[in-house]
């Protein structure tokens, strides 16, 4: 355990290192739980949300996108059930004055027992978290002598529900002002807008509507780094469908998204599905795709079968009838007719997509030279097609002609992907920071260059080196890429 946590402050140093993530407002000793990307990060993040945004509105012909403002008219939280649902128990230690999330409270706990111990605490919290009792979690906790990690005592006080809205003030003048959220999803703006897309888009069901965004919680606990922040981007899509179909399309979905995130990179094997028991009250099946982060095993993305719930609420709060037409026929040769379309949703947090790409790229590696010295680098093993810069120029030396030949080929290739120039420092140096900022194809100028118009070309994950014509990195990048 001690050596993945050392491997974790590993990787958050380099992500501060090299400009990939920043704490926020570091300059004034930093906002907790809020992240800067720096300009490598911001780039990765970029090419992950494209990808997904492709995948989703480009590759599916029933799928379009749209942007909804962070703010909503405040009806739509009591109609979503956020404001009176959106809430996590939690619990004060009276010594420590540290606030605990009661259920990771409890988890953290189960680490120290026996499995077989560990599993009946939790499916005991399980039915207490299912059915609201909070004096029943807090008798759980001190039954079982939980501590808090700080004060070491057991000095607790009542379990109480926390709503994980931020809200702020609409209006000019304080007597005008209404109070209005931040939200706390980004699906919301697609349930609102559900029948201007349809009527607009002449959308026919099944089909989805999707978004990214920033969404913001506050969350009491907020921890390992990017995993859990107070504000945070989601990407989400609401795929709509005739009643009775949800399960085949949660079905469909499930695999689906799986499937997309193995084609980004991540092995299947760092992958899995927890279906959930306790669902949440818009739900009729929910389960996480989760990843093995370096603290363990935690949800990347939920697929949630949210039956209709949220455009029934939509319409009674309204009292505007959300409703479809569907007039394909039906098994007795009749039209659908009229219903509530049922709601299959995707939903992946941007930030948590990025933590995984990182933790799997970032790595270590020591190695014997020919002298039988020993030689390590840390590189970023991003693959090509995400990775922030995909090709960096390095003429060999600042004369004779050589960075005029790297400028043509930057100049050839920089409409095309994103490259990086740099001619300062011996060569060696130069891979090695390149491999730490994770760029896949280094090509390096020299003077051979100018003989016979070859370069050096190196691949950043087995640090093979081969000679090309010049005139076919372009092409030989692009393939790697696409
Ligand atoms: N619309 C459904 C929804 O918001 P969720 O399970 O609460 O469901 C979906 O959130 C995804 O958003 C999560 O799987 C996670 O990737 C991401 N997410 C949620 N809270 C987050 C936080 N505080 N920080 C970073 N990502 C978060």
């Amino acid at each position: 355990m001690a050596n993945e946590i050392n491997h974790f402050q590993e990787i958050i140093s380099h992500c501060k290192e090299y400009g990939y993530i920043f704490q926020s407002s570091e300059l004034y000793d930093g906002l907790s739980a809020v992240y800067d990307y720096g300009q490598m990060g911001a780039q990765l993040k970029k090419n992950l949300r494209d990808e997904w945004w492709k995948s989703m509105t480009q590759l599916h012909d029933n799928i379009v996108g749209i942007d909804a403002a962070i703010f909503m008219h405040p009806t739509v939280w009591k109609a979503s059930g956020h404001v009176d649902n959106f809430s996590d128990p939690m619990i004060d230690n009276k010594d420590s004055n540290k606030r605990y999330r009661v259920d990771h409270l409890i988890e953290a706990h189960v680490e120290t027992l026996e499995k077989s111990v560990g599993e009946a605490l939790i499916a005991e919290m399980d039915q207490l978290l299912s059915k609201d009792d909070l004096a029943g979690l807090k008798n759980l906790i001190t039954s079982n002598n939980i501590k808090c990690s700080i004060s070491k005592t057991c000095n607790w006080t009542d379990v109480r529900q926390f709503n994980l809205m931020f809200s702020t003030q609409i209006g000019s003048v304080a007597e005008e002002a209404d109070t209005i959220y931040l939200r706390p999803e980004t699906a919301q703006g697609i349930f609102v807008n559900f029948l201007n897309v349809q009527k607009t888009g002449r959308m026919k069901m099944p089909f989805g509507i999707a978004q990214t965004g920033k969404a913001f919680r506050n969350e009491i606990v907020a921890r390992q780094f990017i995993f859990r922040m107070r504000e945070f981007e989601q990407m989400e899509m609401q795929f709509f469908v005739r009643p009775g179909t949800q399960k085949e399309w949660y079905n469909y979905w499930k695999e689906t998204r799986k499937k997309w995130l193995e084609s980004i990179g991540i092995p299947a094997e760092k992958l899995r599905y927890h279906d959930h028991i306790k669902l949440a009250h818009y739900a009729d099946a929910a389960l996480d795709i989760e990843f093995e982060f370096p603290f363990g095993w935690k949800e990347l993305e939920g697929i949630h079968s949210r039956t209709d719930y949220d455009l029934s609420q939509h319409q009674q709060y309204s009292k505007k009838k959300i409703q479809y037409y569907d007039n394909d026929l039906n098994e007795e040769g009749k039209p659908y007719g009229n219903y509530t379309p049922f709601v299959v949703e995707t939903s992946v947090g941007l930030d948590r997509l990025f933590l995984t790409v990182i933790s799997l790229s970032y790595q270590e590696e020591k190695w014997k030279k020919e002298d039988g010295t020993e030689d390590s680098r840390v590189v970023m093993k991003i693959p090509p097609k995400i990775a922030p810069t995909k090709l960096a120029i390095l003429p060999l030396l600042k004369k004779d002609g050589l960075p005029e030949i790297a400028r043509e080929l930057l100049n050839e290739c920089k409409p095309h992907f994103h490259c990086f120039y740099e001619e300062k420092d011996a060569i060696g140096k130069r891979y090695r920071r390149m491999d730490a900022i994770g760029t896949p194809f280094c090509v390096t100028i020299d003077h051979q260059t100018k003989e016979d118009n070859t370069v050096t070309i190196r691949f950043r994950d087995t640090m093979e080196q081969i000679r090309i014509p010049i005139t076919e990195v372009k092409k030989l990048i692009l393939e790697k890429i696409s």
